[in-house]
């Protein structure tokens, strides 16, 4: 199976050569990882998880049309995509003051912004993915102006979006990160949503408890990660399997004498 040439390794997902050209498959791995790879673990099954909430997520943006790297799920841990040229941003959306902006502001977390803002990080680990703004982005070739607006607006566009699809199952989409990437068709070339959207890279906290179901219980030690992936999975409908009886063992199905 593992005889595919391997494209690229990262983090958390692996990207291996698709069936045909202009195709990759990206491999959902369990590895949690937090302050850039300071801190790392095997969280089993969330790979599975993520695969398929990120599956959920794009083909729903696809609906809108938002137009996104994804072609379809291939099986538990992996789907097929559109191999893109990754634009080296990561593109943090936040409608709710929390971590490195909190941090930095001296925010309340948990605070409703007055608007959702949208921030740049430079995507390499060896900095430390450190914040750029629009100045060093063009100047550096990263996008140009035009590509920057379109990030944008597809930015907005997806968290609108997500806002509204959390809120209906009892979640707050407190921030997100998203990536890009530029597709070529005919000579032409389209911005699309690449990479994943999970609990991995959104923080996502209960309504009503303010709970949280995501990548902060392993950044902040509070347990129970793989059950939060699990409950969000569960409230987008995409978790199908039956929990297994707990404790019954095997049921005996006839008792009668032959
Ligand atoms: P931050 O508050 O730590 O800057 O994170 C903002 C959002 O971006 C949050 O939803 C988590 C996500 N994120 C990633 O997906 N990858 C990262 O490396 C970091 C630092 C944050």
């Amino acid at each position: 199976m593992n005889k595919r040439r391997r494209v690229y390794e990262g983090k958390a997902k692996v990207l291996y050569e698709g069936p045909e050209p202009g195709t990759l498959i990206q491999h959902f791995k369990d590895d949690a990882t937090a302050f850039n790879n300071k801190k790392h673990a095997l969280i089993e099954g969330k790979g599975v998880l993520n695969n398929r909430i990120s599956e959920h997520i794009f083909v729903k943006l696809g609906e809108i049309g938002v137009p996104t790297h994804f072609v379809r799920r291939l099986n538990m841990r992996e789907q097929l995509i559109r191999e893109v040229e990754i634009i080296p941003l990561e593109v943090v959306v936040r409608n709710v003051a929390a971590g490195s902006l909190a941090q930095r502001l001296g925010l309340e977390e948990g605070k409703a912004l007055p608007r959702s803002i949208i921030e740049f990080y430079y995507k390499n680990d060896g900095l430390g993915d450190p914040m750029v703004c629009e100045e060093h982005i063009t100047a550096f070739g990263w996008a140009n102006p035009p590509e920057i607006d379109e990030i944008m607006a597809l930015a907005l566009r997806i968290n609108d979006f997500l806002v509204g699809l959390f809120c209906g199952i009892g979640i707050r989409l407190v921030d997100f990160k998203v990536e890009f990437g530029r597709l070529w068709e005919n000579e032409q070339m389209r911005i699309v949503l690449a990479d994943e959207i999970s609990p991995d890279c959104c923080r996502l906290w209960d309504a009503a408890t303010s709970d949280k179901l995501d990548k902060d219980r392993f950044r902040r030690d509070l347990g129970g990660v793989l059950e939060a992936y699990q409950e969000v999975a569960r409230r987008l409908g995409v978790l199908t399997e039956n929990p297994r009886p707990k404790g019954s063992g095997p049921v005996l199905v006839s008792s009668k004498p032959h």
